[in-house]
């Protein structure tokens, strides 16, 4: 049983600690004291303990998480004391272990991890590096863990984790262009997302077939499918998605 301290109490933690206890985590969780609003909404709601300051979290934690932006991170971390064998895990973007080593001891175990906030509803597949066996029953509890062995795996994967954003922002534009008098909204959304839905399930179970392989047996000449499929590659329109996944490679790339 080990007690797990969040510095950093933004919309991560909030989506990652109502998805574990939603998922049946019940070992102790602490919170930094600084965002009082929500900090208060885990304890009164999410059995969490506030503490009257950063330090506090890590006095009374086995693993710490640091949560905090990427600007506040190596700052907030210096000014803390840690004991060893404590573990940290850092869910912030763009900072790598060698940066995050600079401002704790060599005595601490560091992990990286990156859920996402479909967490909240128990489903988010989120990256860790190195693998962690805490680290990695933790986050099965609001999802699948997914660890890599490598830090350059864990960057590149990283872009999914926005690319997971820009499902959502499809989503809504699938529904503007099906929802109208023959398909009340509501239904068009529950459509689009279970769609989506059982498309990502369909090609984790067909490991033999990729999802290219899986759409060109589906899109066959005279289908409506590649009618639809063949305007959309006729109008390059995953061009654009693939040029953004090569901006984020770059940027992250940069920021390491
Ligand atoms: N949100 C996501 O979808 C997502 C996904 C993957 C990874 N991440 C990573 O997760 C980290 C947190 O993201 P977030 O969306 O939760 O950000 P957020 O909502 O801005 O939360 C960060 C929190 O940290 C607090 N903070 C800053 N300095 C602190 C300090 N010294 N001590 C204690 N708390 C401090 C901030 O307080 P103030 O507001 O008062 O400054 C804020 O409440 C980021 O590094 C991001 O890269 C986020």
């Amino acid at each position: 049983m080990k007690t797990i301290g969040f510095i950093g109490v933004g919309e991560l933690a909030l989506y990652t600690i109502r998805g574990v206890r939603r998922g049946g985590y019940h070992d102790s969780i602490l919170l930094s004291p600084r965002n009082r609003a929500r900090s208060a909404l885990l304890a009164a709601d999410f059995n969490c303990t506030v503490l009257a300051d950063n330090q506090a979290v890590v006095d009374r934690s086995d693993c710490v998480v640091i949560a905090t932006r990427p600007a506040d991170c190596l700052q907030t971390l210096a000014e803390l004391e840690f004991r060893t064998n404590q573990l940290l895990i850092s869910v912030v973007a763009g900072v790598e272990i060698e940066a995050l080593r600079s401002s704790v001891p060599d005595s601490l175990d560091i992990v990286r991890a990156m859920p996402v906030s479909s967490a909240e509803a128990g489903a988010s597949p989120t990256l860790i590096y190195p693998d962690n066996a805490f680290v990695r029953e933790f986050f099965d509890y609001c999802g699948n863990t997914i660890p890599v062995d490598s830090e350059a795996y864990f960057t590149q994967g990283s872009v999914l984790a926005c690319v997971y954003c820009w499902f959502f922002s499809l989503f809504e534009s699938l529904i503007q262009a099906t929802q109208g008098p023959e398909l009340p909204g509501e239904l068009s959304a529950e459509l689009v997302m279970g769609m989506a839905r059982g498309a990502a399930e369909l090609a984790l179970a067909k490991t033999d077939s990729s999802p290219g392989e899986i759409a060109a047996a589906i899109a066959t000449d005279g289908t409506y499918s590649k009618l639809g499929l063949d305007l959309l590659q006729q109008q390059t329109a995953f061009v654009p998605w693939q040029q953004a996944c090569e901006l984020l490679q770059k940027r992250l790339a940069a920021d390491d």
